[in-house]
């Protein structure tokens, strides 16, 4: 069966880059002109992906609102001559690029419960999730090369790479074993492990595709790290039944979850920008000669 759906989770409290965050999702912020959340879409859209359902929260509003049409502003930028065109198309195309669908988390219990609120989207179907706080650059997007392993191996698909074993205790820990290139098998796992606990330096960050069974598995899975249902509990039940593969993915993530991410997010994008980058790698010359 082809994945069509996507889920990108965006209802976390974003307690990590407060005070920003005190009013708006950490989902948009922007990286140089585009919120992070943009990013994500656009990379489900490019993976073949039509509908997506964003979980959002009270105060989210400005997600929906970002992926609407906003006649005024149309109106505005249609008479305002033909350098403005560009942007009128591009600000027009964020609402046409899939069929997008929001549901709210009432409560904010942990990303495996924020991913239940999605069991009547997905329905019967595989799906993909999209983390809402990790944007992923590259030319192959991470979204389609899960896609391409679940078409290969019809089990639910991890994308990891590989982090600091310092790191690794903040996110999740795989047992895997080498398929052939970047595919591993994945047959158990752990979240936030302790430093005994590491099963490798693998961890799944910021995307998955999952089988519909994983929405059994979450209703019966209790809080685990943090007092928060974890949705690594539940796939670790995949993971030892009947199995998934880990993609190590290509493209360069960045998490906007914390501060660092975010500002390697904003000095990366905006070197490759067309309108900006010449002169802010510039800039950015002239600064380091005095840091
Ligand atoms: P995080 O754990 O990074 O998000 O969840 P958070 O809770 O916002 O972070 P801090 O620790 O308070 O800074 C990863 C993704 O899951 C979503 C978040 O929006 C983020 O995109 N999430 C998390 C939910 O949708 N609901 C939740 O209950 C928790």
């Amino acid at each position: 069966m082809k994945v069509t759906k996507a889920v990108i989770p965006a209802a976390g409290l974003g307690t990590r880059v407060l005070p920003a965050t005190k009013s708006m999702p950490k989902e948009m912020l922007p990286i140089v002109d585009k919120p992070a959340i943009q990013y994500i879409v656009e990379e489900a859209v490019r993976s073949g992906i039509k509908d997506i359902l964003i979980i959002t929260n009270r105060g989210k509003g400005l997600i929906e609102d970002h992926f609407d049409r906003v006649p005024e502003l149309e109106a505005r930028l249609t008479s305002s001559g033909p350098e403005k065109e560009k942007i009128l198309k591009e600000i027009i195309d964020i609402a046409h690029q899939a069929n997008i669908y929001f549901v709210r988390q009432k409560e904010t219990r942990g990303l495996g419960h924020a991913v239940n609120c999605a069991r009547s989207f997905v329905g019967n179907e595989p799906f993909a999730v999209l983390y809402g706080d990790d944007v992923i650059m590259g030319e192959d997007p991470a979204c389609a090369q899960l896609i391409r392993a679940y078409e290969e191996f019809g089990k639910g698909v991890l994308g990891v790479k590989q982090v600091s074993a310092e790191a690794i205790t903040k996110y999740s820990s795989l047992k895997v074993e080498n398929i052939h290139d970047n595919y591993f098998k994945c047959t158990d796992m752990i979240e936030k492990p302790s430093p005994d606990k590491i099963m490798s330096l693998y961890s799944i960050l910021g995307r998955c595709i999952l089988t519909p069974d994983i929405f059994d598995i979450l209703d019966k899975t209790e809080p685990g790290a943090g007092g928060e249902i974890q949705l690594t509990d539940a796939m670790r039940t995949l993971a030892r039944s009947v199995g998934m593969i880990a993609v190590e993915y290509t493209g360069k993530r960045y998490d906007m979850g914390n501060k660092l991410g975010i500002m390697q997010a904003q000095v990366e994008a905006a070197l490759k920008h067309p309108e900006i980058g010449a002169e802010f790698k510039a800039y950015l010359k002239e600064l380091c000669k005095e840091i």
